[in-house]
């Protein structure tokens, strides 16, 4: 090792485990390079010496990048940030977050990919690995069960074993194959232990059990005891903390705590440290990490719904609603990022994309000068006049930002109204939805043609969404959460009640929870349109040993438009002792498919595909009997469907009836 550990004095390595401020370690009195540590997933958040945050490129959120549902563009953003990091000297990347959706409440769902823990752990082990292979360091975050935010730094998830392993730790063991730098504990208590000092869940599991050994760090401020902070082997205190040095010499005078405890942790720091040497060069300009972060936002918009007035037909086309010109390009919080890319509106976008035989016209309602009633009149007057008429409304970072949760799904009441009153006058209605988690559209979704969800989608969102709306891309995001018909039809929607948030609806989030009951939704898990059109056909399942299968299908693109294909695999245990989803994904591809192109598409399935987490053997178990292999577009699309069955050594099994 390149530091020595026995060169430290007992003071020095205690120092060692506690930050020195916001964002930098400790160095020893000159002995040990210092790191540093900076926000965030949707870019670089970093403060300089004065405090002030340089600019940086502002890539999509993770919602958006989950709405691509691609391995690449996972990893070309985390490419992306990684040299806005070297640029930058910052040593670790403090993302991606993989907590789960579990409801559409949460403040930081935009920060967050899925309610689905294999396309979450999925996508954020690319995005790891494109960081790391910069040699800029990431922290997988936040560990976990941290699925709210209000009263997040003394909330409590009481969350069941097999719940906990199948769905909330899930994500972080699939992206622990990626091995990040460091992982970040979250604020909460898990089962009446505060994260940071839990040492089932820290230690036994995330070391002992998943084979972690790199770094834990505590979330900003999220440690409460210097001792049994480090007894769960929570190895860096951040942000620096006056008290921590004296707690830690007390409890070790005490015998609260031994030298080999705090010489763990520090060893793990050490390892950070030389882990952190070795960069590589810068490869991408300013202007292609741009380039990258629109790349990205194409691919994550979402076609919700589409009668036919997209893409764009020739003819007056009005662009107006509050973000027609500056969109939210994330939410609120610690991912914020700040940009000095100055976008072209989107109405300008389309001027310059768009080719004759088309006007685009624009209603500025955002004039300071206008009260709410003027402002929809100018749109109404316009719209009356036009032929298709694109609104841009949604969420921003004063909705949806870290600390707190929304109170309802809906869109404000000025957004709701101004997109009814436009709809009274123009039957070609698109709204072009700016949000990071699911929203209830039932008072207006039934008066427009088309919905385009652009999410949270960085300094890029105005070129990608021209890019579509003109037809120059096919949209190709699919949605990565549910989004219900309203916040009633959630089966998890209230926020931590008297600080406890109970876990009673197990297994059963999102399209677990939906699916599985027949609950009807607004636009399901895996859902998003296409310009072009996919027929699924001519399936082959082939048995590679006892739980492992190659599945195979073709998907033909039967229009004349290129375009990008998310084909999803799902599986379902037929008989089980246990209540089980209906529909779980364990496999999904994204393939560019050109017009008249049929694809052959093959994936894996293996033991992990089929277990669930049984309580008694306390382990992954499979269980002998027939499953059902789903390819769909969507998981309520499902197109192709095939029948196995597995039948594994008797010892393997319990007794069955
Ligand atoms: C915040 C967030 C965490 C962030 C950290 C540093 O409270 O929970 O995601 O990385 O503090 O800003």
């Amino acid at each position: 090792m390149k530091y020595d550990l026995k060169k430290l004095t007992l003071d020095e390595k205690i120092t060692l485990l506690c930050g020195t401020d916001r964002w930098h370690t400790y160095d020893a009195h000159g002995k040990l390079p210092v790191l540093h540590l900076s926000d965030g997933p949707s870019g670089l958040r970093k403060e300089d010496e004065n405090d002030q945050t340089v600019s940086a490129t502002a890539m999509p959120t993770i919602s958006t990048l989950a709405n691509t549902w691609s391995r690449e563009m996972a990893k070309l953003d985390g490419e992306t940030i990684a040299d806005d990091c070297l640029e930058n000297n910052v040593d670790v990347l403090l993302a991606p977050g993989v907590n789960m959706k579990r409801t559409p409440l949460c403040g930081r769902n935009f920060e967050y990919f899925s309610e689905d823990p294999f396309l979450a752990g999925t996508l954020a082990k690319e995005y790891i690995d494109g960081v790391q292979s910069k040699g800029v360091g990431t922290s997988l975050k936040h560990y976990c069960a941290n699925n709210c935010e209000t009263e997040r730094l003394y909330q409590t998830s009481e969350v069941d074993e097999r719940t906990l392993r199948e769905i909330y730790l899930s994500a972080f063991e699939i992206a622990l194959k990626a091995q990040p730098y460091t992982v970040m504990c979250s604020y909460n208590l898990i089962n009446g232990v505060y994260a940071a000092e839990n040492t089932k869940y820290l230690k036994n599991y995330l070391r002992d059990e998943f084979g972690f050994n790199g770094l834990i760090v505590s979330d900003w401020g999220a440690y409460r005891s210097a001792y049994r902070s480090i007894i769960a082997t929570l190895d860096l205190v951040m942000p620096y903390c006056d008290k921590h040095f004296d707690n830690v010499k007390q409890a070790l005078e005490k015998g609260l705590i031994t030298e080999e405890q705090i010489d763990f942790c520090v060893q793990n720091v050490l390892n950070l440290l030389e882990r952190c040497e070795s960069k590589k060069e810068i490869t991408t300009t300013k202007e292609q990490r741009h380039e990258n972060a629109v790349k990205i936002a194409e691919e994550g918009i979402v076609l919700l719904k589409n009668e036919g007035a997209l893409p764009l037909k020739n003819g007056k086309i009005l662009v107006s609603g509050t973000y027609s010109e500056n969109p939210p390009l994330g939410g609120g919080g610690s991912s914020y990022v700040k940009t000095d890319y100055k976008q072209k509106t989107l109405y300008t976008l389309l001027n310059d994309t768009l080719g004759n035989g088309y006007s685009v016209d624009y209603a500025n309602v955002n004039l300071f000068s206008l009260g709410q009633t003027e402002r929809t009149q100018i749109a109404c007057r316009k719209a009356y006049d036009s032929d298709t008429v694109i609104l841009c409304v949604g969420d921003d970072g004063a909705v949806e930002f870290e600390g707190a949760d929304r109170k309802d799904i809906k869109l404000s009441p000025y957004h709701e109204n101004f997109i009814l009153n436009v709809a009274k006058y123009n039957k070609n209605v698109v709204v072009v939805l700016y949000a990071g988690s699911a929203i209830d559209m039932s008072a207006w979704i039934d008066k427009v043609n088309a919905v385009v969800l652009a999410g949270y989608s960085g300094e890029g969102v105005n070129e990608s969404v021209a890019n579509i709306l003109s037809g120059k891309v096919s949209p190709s995001g699919k949605l990565s959460e549910t989004y219900p018909l309203n916040l009633e039809s959630c089966n998890v929607g209230r926020n931590a009640v008297d600080l406890c948030e109970r876990y009673t609806e197990g297994v059963f989030i999102g399209y677990r929870y939906y699916d599985t009951y027949g609950v009807p939704v607004l636009f399901p898990f895996g859902h998003g349109l296409s310009y072009a059109t996919f027929e699924y056909s001519n399936l082959t399942v082939t048995k590679l040993g006892e739980t492992d299968f190659e599945i195979s299908y073709d998907v033909t693109n039967t229009s004349n438009v290129d375009a990008k294909e998310v084909s999803q695999i799902y599986v379902k245990d037929v008989f089980c002792a246990v209540t089980r989803p209906e529909k779980e994904l364990k496999g999904f591809s994204k393939d560019l498919i050109l017009a008249g192109q049929t694809k052959r598409i093959v994936q894996k399935l293996d033991y992990r595909s089929f277990a669930y987490y049984n309580l008694a053997l306390e382990k992954w178990h499979v269980e002998n009997g027939d499953f059902e292999i789903m390819v769909g577009a969507s998981v309520s699309d499902i197109r192709l469907k095939a029948k196995i069955s597995i039948e594994r050594d008797e010892s393997t099994q319990k007794s069955v009836y």
